[in-house]
Order: structure tokens, then C-alpha cells, then sequence
């Protein structure tokens, strides 16, 4: 079983659209049974205040056919770097708030999700660009990079 958690600073825009996107690649590629996926944030704020996905967010990812469930934002934990087997943040912002909360990163589990590809790079948050579409495009660059990376 392969430990995947996506991580972003809200959990309502980018980490769950990078969960739901790669549930819907692993399902296609038959190998669901093969991982655990979830998404957390940085932030506490929409925990607290249980805040679900952006809108826009579930607009995109009904638009491109990919099917997700009810969200609701939880916070990483300190536990959860021992638990999960790989951690992948959106940008660089993330990667230090994350160290933040789970101290410094021995065994090597935390990277940005475009670290895979051959642009290394961060994923623009939409709550602020507005441009989900690019954000979509991204995450599915850097999870079909990613599988590609875990040779399965
Ligand atoms: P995300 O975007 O990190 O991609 O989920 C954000 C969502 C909410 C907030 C910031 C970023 N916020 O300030 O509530």
C-alpha cells in the first residue's frame, strides 16, 4: 500500500482537486487497491470553520468528468508524516509551513508534485489566480508524472 498525501494551504482548491484527479487516474489504471489518498492543509482556518471545496473547484473537476465525494478541509498533523509514504505539496510556501508542523524531513517523503517533471515547479494557487483550468492542467501533469515515477 503506497501512502499519498497531497497538500496545499487551504484544502479546498488545490490538494483535494490533486486527490480526486489522481483517485480518478488510479481507478482507470486499475490500481486503486494499491494506494491510500488523501489531501490536508497547511492553514487551520477552513477546518475550523469546515469549509468543503471551492466551487470552482468541483466545477472543473465535473467538467473534465472526474468524480469526487463530499470534502471538508482538515489540517496536516504531525502524525500524518509518519503515516503517509509520500507527501506532496503544491509550492514552496507549502513545503516549509508543512516542516513547520512535522519537523524536518529525514526520511525524504516531502516534495512539490511538479518536482517529477521535467519543469520543477510550483502550481499557482487558484483562490488567487482564479485559473482553475491552468491548476487542473497541472495536477494532471504532475500525477501522471508521479505514477510514471513509481513504476507500477
Ligand atoms: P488552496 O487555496 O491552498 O489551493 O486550497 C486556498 C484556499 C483558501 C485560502 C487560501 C488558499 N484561504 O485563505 O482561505
Amino acid at each position: 500500500m503506497i501512502k499519498v498525501l497531497f497538500v496545499c494551504l487551504g484544502n479546498i482548491c488545490r490538494s483535494p482537486m490533486a486527490e480526486f484527479i489522481f483517485k480518478n487516474m488510479l481507478s482507470q489504471k486499475g490500481l486503486t487497491d494499491k494506494f491510500e489518498i488523501a489531501s490536508a492543509a497547511t492553514e487551520s482556518y477552513n477546518e475550523i470553520s469546515h469549509t468543503g471545496m471551492h466551487y470552482m473547484a468541483k466545477k472543473t473537476l465535473k467538467s473534465m468528468n472526474v468524480p469526487y465525494t463530499e470534502h471538508y478541509s482538515r489540517c496536516i498533523r504531525p502524525q500524518d508524516y509518519q503515516h503517509f509514504d509520500y507527501i506532496l505539496a503544491m509550492d514552496d510556501s507549502n513545503i516549509e509551513d508543512i516542516q513547520s508542523i512535522v519537523g524536518k524531513d529525514i526520511k525524504n517523503k516531502i516534495h512539490r508534485l511538479l518536482d517529477f517533471t521535467t519543469q520543477p515547479r510550483n502550481i499557482k494557487d487558484p483562490w488567487y489566480t482564479g485559473n482553475f483550468d491552468e491548476t487542473y492542467w497541472d495536477i494532471i501533469e504532475g500525477c501522471e508524472t508521479f505514477l510514471k515515477y513509481l513504476k507500477l
